[in-house]
């Protein structure tokens, strides 16, 4: 498949003042209120001979957030376009601010039919923000914001959007300080990256289930494991019973369609003994339900039930183009869920690998059945933490919406790091209970545990789940139920329909924070 990863916007950092730059368009910014533009804005303000200032004293731009007006300089700055961005509240101003900025920019560039834009470095000035921290938050913002999913789509051109007329081909990152350039070329780069691994997500995600099978997964982390030099193991169902993954392989009983149980492994020089840090992604790459099957209406979007596994192999992409000084594994345990004459019958009861029996009440509870397995393998790993990602139940969408995922964790250090990190990726974690109180709950009459409960109403749907996965954990885990998140618009001008690529660019933040601190897990 020819994923973003090959066919997208080009990134660029340099030196000199917007005012000068060749581009289509140049973006310069405004906080709410402010009457008269200072900085790069107040500099191409005075080249237009106070256009800007018009505008604002016109009441025609005030500086919300994301509001943007183009202007058309005719040869008074070198470009002939000139798009202002609001920034919002000064004091309500920060990276998630910037990413929004940036990204709702390049869609007004990209609407006034430029495809080079060339961008300041919003907040590092009066902002007050790192610099190394808002230019990566200005790349993903604008790459971020170019994405659409259009393969599919017949008019446009085969590339998708990157090939479309209308499209932004080019970002310059414009700086007009020696001093800050490296730092912003720093920024940049990692922005890049982490954009590229969020787009292969939502390629992944975006795709249909008759060509995101468990095999295509397998062929997508083969892909990433040449580009990075990354070792790669792909188990397939023969080996996963064979391995003893009952629990596992009683999704996959039904399925046509080959099961991939995938494992890839970054391990950079001097590190390959280290203790490592592993994501675990749920790879139900069609959820019918089973023989529990799942009613019609909105069926299709279970295609979107392996945006678990997309997420930890975009972030094993961007682990792979940032050369992360980290050990990392990327688990990904993938099969469809179908209804058949073979298939698992509520009331079967299955062994996982660790040897826990676990009586299943019902088959279209089947993400947990297939973690289950993928932690007990991570055992093995002797990991410093284990984070899985997992669109594992409608009641966490009922819980939070559309705005968080659910954050369950037997390790408080490890539960604060990635809430951090949630909140300065822009991917907020919600904290959940894993209190003891509920393990009542999944105990069976006739096997160790079972897999959902069967009082009506259900009570506590994502906890019953979490505690469910703990049973299969013997290291510091954290297990983020992304089932509200994981896709559909959602309003952000830098998240598109479809798979929103949720969980990539905290897991960079983390990986990226345990690099630094050099701390081993949690
Ligand atoms: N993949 C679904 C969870 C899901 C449902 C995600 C709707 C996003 C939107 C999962 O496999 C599932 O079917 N969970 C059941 C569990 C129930 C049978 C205990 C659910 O949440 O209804
Ligand atoms: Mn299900
Ligand atoms: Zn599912």
């Amino acid at each position: 498949m020819n994923t973003r990863v090959d066919a997208r916007t080009q990134v660029e950092v340099s030196r000199g003042s917007i005012e000068s730059f060749e581009a289509d368009a140049i973006v310069v910014n405004l906080f709410r209120g402010v009457k008269a533009p200072g900085g790069a804005t107040g500099a191409v303000d005075q080249a237009l001979g106070g256009q800007i200032s018009d505008v604002i004293a016109g009441g025609g731009f005030r500086g919300k957030l994301g509001e943007t007006v183009v202007l058309y300089s005719r040869g008074e700055v070198a470009a002939p376009r000139v798009i202002v961005v609001g920034l919002g509240p000064a004091d309500e101003f920060g990276l998630e601010e910037v990413r929004r900025a940036s990204a709702a920019a390049t869609k007004a560039a990209r609407g006034a039919g430029a495809r080079h834009v060339a961008t300041i470095v919003h907040g590092a000035g009066i902002g007050g923000l790192d610099v190394v921290e808002a230019s990566q938050a200005v790349v993903e913002g604008a790459l971020l914001s170019t994405y659409s999913f259009r393969r599919y789509k017949t008019d446009g051109n085969e590339d998708g959007d990157a090939g479309s007329k209308r499209s932004v081909r080019k970002v310059s990152v414009v700086e007009r300080s020696d001093d800050s350039l490296a730092a912003v070329a720093r920024g940049a780069e990692t922005g890049e990256a982490t954009a590229a691994g969020v787009m292969l997500t939502r390629d992944l995600g975006n795709e249909p289930a008759n060509t995101a099978t468990p095999t295509f997964l397998a062929a997508q982390a083969s892909e990433i494991a040449e580009r990075y030099g990354m070792r790669l193991e792909v188990w397939d169902r023969e080996r996963i019973i064979e391995e003893g993954m009952g629990a596992f392989a009683s999704v996959a009983a039904g399925a046509v369609e080959p099961p991939r149980f995938i494992v890839l492994e970054h391990a950079p020089d001097g590190l390959e003994e280290a203790r490592p840090y592993v994501l675990v992604g749920k790879g139900i790459t069609f959820d019918t339900g089973g023989i529990s099957l799942k009613q019609s209406l909105h069926m299709g979007d279970m295609k979107f039930d392996m945006c678990g596994a997309a997420a930890v192999l975009g972030a094993m992409e961007s682990v792979g183009r940032l050369g992360l000084q980290q050990r990392v594994f990327g688990l990904v345990a993938a099969t469809e869920n179908m209804p058949d004459g073979s298939a698992t019958r509520p009331g079967d009861i299955v062994r996982a690998m660790n040897g826990t029996t676990i009586e299943v009440l019902n088959t279209d509870a089947e993400g947990r059945l297939v973690l289950a397995d993928a932690l007990s393998y991570a055992q093995r790993l002797e990991p410093a933490a284990v984070v899985d990602l997992a669109t594992l139940t409608g009641a966490i969408v009922v819980a939070l919406g559309r705005k968080a995922a659910g954050l369950f964790s037997n390790d408080d250090a490890l539960a604060r790091q990635l809430e951090g990190a949630g909140r300065a990726a822009g991917e907020k974690l919600w904290r959940m209970p894993l209190w003891d109180d509920y393990a009542d709950m999944i105990k069976s009459d006739t096997a160790d545990i079972k897999n959902t409960s069967d009082t009506r109403p259900a009570a506590a749907g994502s906890v019953f789940a979490a505690k469910f996965l703990e049973r299969f954990v013997d290291y510091p885990w954290a297990h983020l139920d992304i089932a509200g998140v994981a896709w559909k618009a959602s309003g952000v001008p830098y998240v598109s329909k479809g798979a929103t690529g949720f969980g990539v660019r905290l897991l960079l933040q983390w990986l990226r924070e345990q690099e630094r601190g050099g701390s081993q897990g949690g």
